[in-house]
């Protein structure tokens, strides 16, 4: 071998170190989840189609994350979770019935278990964040448009259900169901196209959702998705 050909050999072997190199930092926040998140969190679809599948789901699907959540929010919240669902990821599990009166039993609530170190965090954020739905429009809703919040409370209490499921703020006072996720940091949490899509259809999200379709114009759904994501 000449000296020359052993040069290339060896440029040859370092190349394709590094290019392993990249892959592996690449793959890092699969692997994370895989091993830590992935017992309880589907990522690979689809959303359960039996009442028997939903009441069996330990944890929210994950599979369109890259749609639903604002990276920064994932960063934060898979260090140290705070809970979002008072009534757990299906309310029906923890439903009490004492005489004739209906309540959630909070002991058997479960929360989420994540606890990764920053740089964990910021790998998985960042698998999860390829984790798109590829049908959703984006770029529908304009967060900086304004709107009448007197009206979309209007609509969000009185011309819809939307209060009987979901705690929002209103006025600086927190109201409303707990079968739905509470949507007073909303805001901070979730894609303003998001929720847009998730108000337009929500059994595309969820075949045996329990939020109902309701036919809205895009101006309604527009300042209940405006009203859902602004900061309270
Ligand atoms: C033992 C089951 C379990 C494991 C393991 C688990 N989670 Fe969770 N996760 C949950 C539950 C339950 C919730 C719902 C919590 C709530 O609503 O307060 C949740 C919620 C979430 C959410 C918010 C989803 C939404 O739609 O609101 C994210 C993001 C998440 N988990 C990420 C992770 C990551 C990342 C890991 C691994 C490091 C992980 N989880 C491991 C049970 C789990
Ligand atoms: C019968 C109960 C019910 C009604 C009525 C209802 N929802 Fe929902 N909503 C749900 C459930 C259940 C979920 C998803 C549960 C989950 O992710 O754990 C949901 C999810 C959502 C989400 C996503 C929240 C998140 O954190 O993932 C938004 C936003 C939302 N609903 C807005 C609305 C609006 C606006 C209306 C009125 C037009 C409405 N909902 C009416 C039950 C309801």
């Amino acid at each position: 071998m000449t000296l020359n050909q052993l040069l290339k050999a060896a440029w040859g072997g370092l190349t394709l170190i590094i290019a392993m190199a990249g892959e592996a930092t690449a793959l890092d926040g699969k692997a994370i989840f895989a091993e830590k998140c992935a017992s309880c969190h589907n990522v690979t679809g689809p959303a359960p189609t039996t009442l028997q599948g939903v009441l069996q789901r330990k944890a929210p699907d994950l599979f369109y994350a890259g749609s639903k959540f604002k990276r920064e929010w994932l960063v934060r919240w898979i260090q140290s979770p705070t809970p979002i669902r008072p009534s757990g990821v299906m309310f029906l599990n923890h439903l009490v019935t004492k005489d004739g009166k209906d309540s959630i039993n909070k002991e058997t609530v479960k929360l989420c278990s994540s606890k990764l170190s920053a740089p964990d965090a910021e790998a998985v954020a960042d698998y999860l964040t390829t984790l798109k739905d590829s049908k959703m429009r984006v770029g529908v809703v304009d967060r900086g448009k304004k709107f009448s919040t007197s009206r979309a409370v209007q609509l969000f209490t009185k011309q819809y259900p939307c209060i009987g499921c979901h705690t929002v703020k209103i006025r600086n006072k927190e109201a409303g169901g707990v079968s739905g996720p509470p949507l007073t940091d909303a805001g901070d949490r979730l894609n303003p196209d998001w929720v847009y899509a998730r108000i337009e259809n929500p059994q595309y999200w969820d075949p045996k959702t329990w939020m109902p379709k309701i036919d809205l114009s895009h101006e309604k759904r527009e300042t209940l998705t405006l009203f859902v994501v602004s900061p309270k």
